[in-house]
């Protein structure tokens, strides 16, 4: 065996390995089966309308996120985390405006939480609904918010 053949071998094996590590960690960062979901209770699926998204604070145990709940024209339960996606404040539901506003930056979203106006970039965070036999509805629990890195200068 030669040196060169050697070295080849090395890099052929270093790169199905970055591949592997690779894909690991592709199908590793898919969270949203339902397996990997942490379902937080919200109460009734009957306590909510459609058309008036209800805040709701999370228990402890999802850090006390708060979320709000709403039904689809169709019936079906839907959510967004409050956390505005340009800062992390929390957003209020304006029934007047029918928009969710900031109050740190006047940011806006329409009532699917899309982005009206303001510094925002990215619409509010849905979440996965899920309502039980018994009525008892739940939602995804809002991943920690991730305060975006300051543009470079
Ligand atoms: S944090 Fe919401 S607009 Fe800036």
């Amino acid at each position: 065996m030669n040196s060169a053949f050697t070295r080849r071998q090395f890099l052929t094996t270093l790169t199905v390995a970055g591949s592997a590590i690779a894909l690991g960690t592709l199908v590793g960062a898919d969270d949203s089966t339902p397996a990997q979901i942490k379902w937080a209770p919200v109460g009734k699926a009957s306590d909510f309308t459609a058309g008036t998204p209800k805040l709701v604070t999370l228990t402890a145990d999802f850090g006390g996120e708060e979320v709000f709940v709403t039904k689809s024209a169709k019936g079906d339960l839907e959510a967004w985390s409050a956390r505005c996606t340009h800062k992390g404040c929390n957003v209020a539901w304006h029934a007047d405006v029918s928009q969710f506003v900031c109050p740190c930056h006047k940011g806006t979203f329409d009532a699917t939480g899309a982005v009206v106006s303001g510094p925002p970039k990215k619409p509010l965070v849905a979440l996965k609904t899920k309502v039980a036999d018994n009525g008892d509805s739940f939602v995804e629990a809002p991943k920690p918010f991730v305060r975006p890195a300051p543009p470079l200068q």
